[in-house]
């Protein structure tokens, strides 16, 4: 083992350019078209995200940012010393440093992110930061099993899972409990889950966030399509299509949506799609929950609720969860 080196080989699981294809042909093949999320984010996507958190109207980042502030000691407290702490989406990495910063000697950290070398640059500056702490990047989609690298010679003692962003919103309630299985799983017995939820509130707040007056969040949603046109020789004119955000009552999730703004044609190599005016591509929804919603769905997926903290207006929550 070679001491001296502190970010290891990566993992690489990246979802290939064919099953991009393959979802994307599916996804709009539906009644109720639709394409995944977690396509998103390619390098424009990843950098047009990290510019939707520092948004006015994204109250979801810097609350949650509050929240851990003030509580990374007590997480860091629950967690033990030398833990190994899992990051499930990396993201640009502020809260990741405030955490590891508080806890007592981490003995590693395992980002797992779709979005390769987004997280590789966020892992130098991570490193930077910490030298000498292990890092062991996954590039993979989470919500499929998968397994942490071995550190053979790296001893933890106890493991932390992190979930932030309310990225678990963007689930459906049943998906959110496989993935908590899936993750279960990978953290083992008596780990400790921090996960960052969006809570239910007004309508005008919540679509106001998932629709700034700066146009970022429809140029991220946008960017999907031109990600299809570049990577797939896709035909969708960005023109023709706008961004929408829906509250929707019943199921308390904002929806996002492409519009299509007139009768048209897209072209996906031999694949042709039809596009009604006003028909829309349902891109990705962002669930809002109750505490105590919440807490029942992790008990489901085998989880004890520890504790949750919240900022004072109560629009963020986070949860402190033990795994079974
Ligand atoms: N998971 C976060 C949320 O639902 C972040 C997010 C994912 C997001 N996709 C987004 C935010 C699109 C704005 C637009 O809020």
């Amino acid at each position: 083992m070679n001491r001296t080196r502190r970010i290891e080989a990566l993992q690489d699981l990246e979802p290939t350019v064919e099953e991009f294809h393959a979802s994307v042909i599916e996804g709009l093949s539906a009644p109720r078209k639709t394409l995944p999320c977690k396509f998103f984010y390619d390098e424009r996507g990843s950098r047009l995200f990290d510019e939707i958190c520092e948004l006015p109207e994204y109250y979801p980042t810097r609350t949650e940012l509050g929240i851990l502030e003030r509580h990374a000691g007590d997480i860091a407290a629950l967690a033990g010393p030398r833990a190994r702490l899992v990051e499930f989406g990396s993201g640009a990495g502020v809260k990741i440093r405030l955490l590891l910063r508080a806890l007592r000697e981490p003995a590693a950290y395992l980002p797992v992110e779709i979005s390769r070398d987004h997280m590789l640059a966020a892992n130098e500056g991570i490193a930077a930061k910490f030298p000498g702490l292990c890092i062991a990047p996954v590039c993979a989609d989470y919500t499929q099993p998968f397994t942490l690298p071995e550190l053979p010679g790296n001893e933890f003692r106890t493991t932390l899972g992190f979930f932030p962003g309310s990225t678990i919103g963007n689930f459906t309630r049943d998906e959110a409990i496989s993935f908590l299985r899936v993750a279960r799983n990978l953290l083992g017995k008596e780990a400790l889950m921090i996960i960052g939820v969006d809570l239910v509130k007004d309508a005008g707040l919540l679509k106001a966030a998932y629709n700034d007056k700066a146009g970022v969040t429809a140029a991220f949603n946008l960017n999907l399509l031109r990600r299809i046109n570049r990577e797939l020789g896709g035909t969708f004119d960005l023109a023709a299509f706008r961004h929408e955000a829906r509250w929707n009552e019943t199921l308390e999730r904002i929806e996002m949506h492409l519009v299509s703004m007139k009768r048209q044609q897209v072209a996906i190599g031999e694949k042709r799609f039809h596009f009604a005016e006003g028909e829309t591509i349902h891109t990705e929804s962002s669930h809002k929950y109750r505490i105590d919603g919440f807490r029942m769905l992790t008990r489901e997926a085998g989880y004890e609720p520890v504790t949750v903290w919240t900022d004072d207006q109560e629009l963020f929550s986070v949860h402190a969860l033990r795994t079974a």
